[in-house]
């Protein structure tokens, strides 16, 4: 039977009435996926992600959900950890013809009841503006209880040889700061000990107030470029910003996943500095082709998106906005029924 005749699923108003025959009703198997389904399930998520379906560290925390017809595919869920306690859902697709018959929802429900036995505190997604069928997916995160979708970030990828045209005086600038006070080290130059004391001072700002929670780098330590991930700190040691800078060997490029600079050293050009020496290391380590991406909060009064988009929002390579819904996983689970 063609997937586009199947009866949908069972259900109250399903149920076949008196001296009706009864309905065959056919559902999909929902189960974790394993590496070994990689390769059936490749046409189900975009060829960038598709080294999820087969990534077995445990470190990044990936979960896989299927839904299957006998050995046909027709559902696909991706998901990876993001710090913090909280999960990402990073993809969900279902074929044409199962759409509309609550199969997303149902790996949703699974994906939820594995991360609550996990102790997972939350999930969350992030989608472009530029997403096909936007309106389907923000429904669907709607009509399982995730929170209205807010642009949070605006994502904006560069090609890096190109920001010498509207960042000539780059290495002025930063030598500039550097006379001033600024230290910039990267986290191979701060070694051992300088990375233990940056994350005990990252976390003291954080605890202070002076950072926001998301940017804790404790995760990032470990898995940032140790030539371009770098610290900003005055000379007596006192850290007061950082910027992580992570090559995403599978999408062919490099990712600012967060940064910060203390609110009273943003005035003083910090920011720029911090990005300025970033740049000149990672021109030194990948080479003007290196694509730079970066989606830094939107909203947030003198920070990293308004100074990147003021100084290099011309050129980029692509921009776009990400919109954001989360689901609180200490609530009810409503899409369990
Ligand atoms: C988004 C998608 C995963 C939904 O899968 P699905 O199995 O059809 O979803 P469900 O049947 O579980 O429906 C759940 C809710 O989604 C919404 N929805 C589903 N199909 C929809 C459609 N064609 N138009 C609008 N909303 C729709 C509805 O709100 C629905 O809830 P309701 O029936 O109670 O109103 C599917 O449409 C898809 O694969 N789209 C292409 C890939 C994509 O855009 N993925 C998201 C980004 S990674």
């Amino acid at each position: 039977m063609p997937a586009s005749s199947r009866p949908a699923f069972p259900s109250l108003s399903a149920a076949p009435g008196a001296g009706q025959p009864a309905a065959p009703l056919a559902h999909p198997l929902i189960r974790e996926a394993q590496p070994a389904d990689a390769a059936v399930l490749a046409p189900l998520t975009a060829a960038s992600l598709r080294w999820m379906l087969a990534d077995d560290q445990a470190g990044r925390g990936v979960i896989r959900i299927a839904a299957f017809d006998g050995d046909t595919p027709v559902g696909l869920l991706l998901s990876c950890a993001a710090g913090a306690g909280l999960q990402e859902l990073t993809s969900i697709m279902v074929t044409p013809g199962w759409r509309g018959r609550g199969v997303a929802t149902m790996m949703l429900s699974r994906l939820t009841a594995r991360l609550r036995r996990d102790g997972a505190r939350g999930l969350f997604a992030r989608w472009s503006s530029r997403l096909p069928r936007a309106a389907e997916f923000a429904r669907l995160l709607a009509a399982s209880g995730w929170s209205q979708p807010e642009v949070t970030r605006r994502r904006m990828t560069w090609r890096i040889g190109d920001w010498p045209d509207v960042f000539p005086n780059r290495d002025r600038v930063l030598a500039r700061l550097e006379r001033n006070g600024l230290v910039v080290r990267s986290l191979r130059e701060l070694g051992e000990d300088g990375i233990s004391e940056f994350k005990r001072q990252n976390l003291a700002l954080i605890a202070a107030g002076r950072a926001p929670d998301w940017a804790d780098m404790t995760g990032w330590v470990e898995v940032a470029d140790p030539d371009v991930t770098v610290v900003l700190s005055d000379r007596e040691g006192t850290v007061a910003g950082w910027m992580a800078c992570v090559l995403q060997a599978p999408l062919g490029r490099w990712y600012i996943p967060q940064g910060w600079v203390v609110a009273e050293k943003v005035p003083q050009g910090w920011l720029v500095g911090g990005i300025a020496s970033l740049c000149q290391r990672l021109v030194a380590k990948a080479g003007p082709d290196a694509m730079l991406i970066a989606q830094p909060p939107a909203g947030v009064p003198g920070g990293m998106e308004r100074m990147l988009y003021r100084h290099f929002g011309t050129r980029t390579a692509s921009t776009d906005f990400l919109f954001e819904s989360e689901y609180a996983l200490a609530e009810p689970d409503r899409t369990e029924g």
